[in-house]
């Protein structure tokens, strides 16, 4: 008989978890299910795991398209075409709130990743790489689903640098709100470090669709989480 993971969106999924003491019970009331097969869990690009303990699919790069974009400054980046949709989606519903967020860096080859590991190593040193930078084939940059983003404020002043983004709490608390409606979760949540792997970065959107988000969000769980609850 066919394995089917049924996901009881809030309310099941989050009574599980917090059953466990992993997350917070959702106060939603919501009821919609989601089936997922396990077989098109591992085919769904945009649940792709990629961290600390497991590297990038060696065939990943024919399994996406990549798109290209302009930010704010006239810097290029690339992105995985479906995210980079969602993410102008998201762009264009935060500007009607006043918030300005601009692509940073998205894509990243394993060989870019290990130019700023070797510069991020000679001017931080190890502790803060390990904190905020993946190892070259490790880092979810490298799918084109993960997208960091800086914010230009109304006076035009641009933040950028990572104690700045983490300083700036109004602003991507209304981000981080509206994440889910366009399939993006925060993908390395304060107090999750030890599953995640990394320190709180406020910065840091990963696609993941939006029914994934919405339990993801909901649950206050990390994608490491919510994919073992699938299996
Ligand atoms: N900042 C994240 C962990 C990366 O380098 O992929
Ligand atoms: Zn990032």
């Amino acid at each position: 008989m066919r394995k089917i993971a049924a996901i009881m969106i809030a309310l099941c999924v989050c009574f599980a978890f917090s059953a466990c003491g992993q997350a917070d019970v959702s106060s939603s009331g919501k009821e919609t299910e989601v089936v997922l097969r396990p077989e098109e869990i591992k085919q769904d690009i945009y649940l792709v795991l990629v961290n600390k303990e497991n590297k990038l699919p060696d065939d990943w790069t024919d399994r996406i398209e990549l798109k290209v974009e302009y930010n704010a400054l006239g810097e290029e980046v690339w992105a995985e075409k479906v995210t980079l949709e969602h993410f102008d989606a998201l762009r264009e519903e935060l500007l009607e709130q006043g918030i300005d967020i601009e692509l940073d860096s998205a894509y990243r080859s394993v060989e870019e990743q290990q130019e700023i590991w070797d510069e991020w190593m000679a001017v931080y040193g190890k502790d803060y790489c390990e904190r905020y930078l993946a190892k070259p084939g490790y880092s979810e940059h490298h799918t084109g689903l993960a997208i960091d983003i800086f914010v230009i404020q109304k006076n035009n002043k641009i933040v950028r640098d990572n104690d700045g983004m983490i300083a700036d709490i109004k602003d991507f608390a209304e981000i981080h709100q509206l994440l889910p409606k366009y399939g993006f979760i925060l993908r390395y949540p304060d107090g999750k470090e030890d599953i995640t792997g990394y320190s709180y970065e406020p910065w840091h959107l990963r696609y993941v669709g939006e029914d994934a988000a919405r339990v993801i969000s909901e649950c206050g769980i990390t994608l490491e989480e919510y994919l073992s609850s699938l299996s």
